[in-house]
């Protein structure tokens, strides 16, 4: 069974994923975090982020060993929107998401592209939203359980503009997949969406 996730950013489709995935008993891939890697490698280096052959060389030459680190901050996901334009970028992912989605017994991955481009076979599509202005709460509530000073109105700028970059761009731009589940959780909590999203996939699985 493959269980397709996409969403603009802080949906919650991560914290979503994650407990899919340990419920249904699948491995997890956080498409995120390659492209997150690869921007943050990009500026690391000093290179053009808006040079798309620079890019896809830095995509190219992705190892396991870039994915550790500290990758889930905002700065890097900026990063990553910018190197994800670029189609030679998201060509050298192709293969190596699909090859885990492949896995035997099935796999859970979420990005922005995966029910249109990397698995358009999945078995459910779980398309997770929620309102710019809840989603930016979510990332300023985060930052604040972290001591962090944060200022709601710039996080709120800064989802915005992401959301912008995500559905604009001409290669594999956010879209929900025409056969996704909408999982709106402006007014959801965790609990809620989970259990949105089993209903959804059990009843995949009853049809199947
Ligand atoms: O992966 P994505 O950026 O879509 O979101 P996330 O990092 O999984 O979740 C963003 C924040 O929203 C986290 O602090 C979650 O605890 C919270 N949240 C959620 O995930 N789901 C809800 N229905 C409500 C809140
Ligand atoms: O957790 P959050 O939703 O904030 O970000 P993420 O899922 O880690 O993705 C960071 C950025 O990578 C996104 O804003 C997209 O530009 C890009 N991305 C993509 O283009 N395709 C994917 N399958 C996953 C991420």
């Amino acid at each position: 069974m493959i269980i397709a996730i996409d969403g603009p950013a802080a949906a919650g489709k991560g914290t979503l994923a994650e407990r899919l995935a340990a419920h249904y008993g699948l491995p997890y891939l956080d498409t995120g975090l390659l492209y997150r890697a690869i921007g943050r490698r990009m500026a690391d280096a000093g290179a053009d982020l808006d040079d798309p052959a620079a890019a896809g060389a830095f995509a190219r030459a992705l190892a396991p060993e870039h994915l550790g680190g500290d990758l889930r901050g905002r700065e890097a996901g900026d990063l990553a929107s910018r190197v994800a334009v670029h189609p030679p970028v998201r060509e050298a992912l192709v293969a190596f998401q699909r090859a885990f989605a492949a896995r035997p017994g099935g796999a859970v991955l979420d990005g922005r592209d995966i029910g249109t481009v990397i698995c358009p076979d999945a078995d459910v599509k779980l398309y997770v939203t929620a309102s710019a202005e809840v989603r930016a709460r979510r990332r300023t509530d985060e930052l604040l359980a972290k001591g962090r000073a944060v200022d709601y109105d710039r996080i709120l700028a800064e989802v915005r503009e992401r959301d912008a970059r995500d559905s604009g761009r001409v290669v594999a731009p956010l879209r929900p997949a025409d056969d996704a589940v909408v999982i709106d959780t402006s007014d959801l909590d965790r609990d809620g969406a989970f259990a949105a999203a089993c209903a959804a996939v059990d009843a995949r699985r009853t049809r199947a």
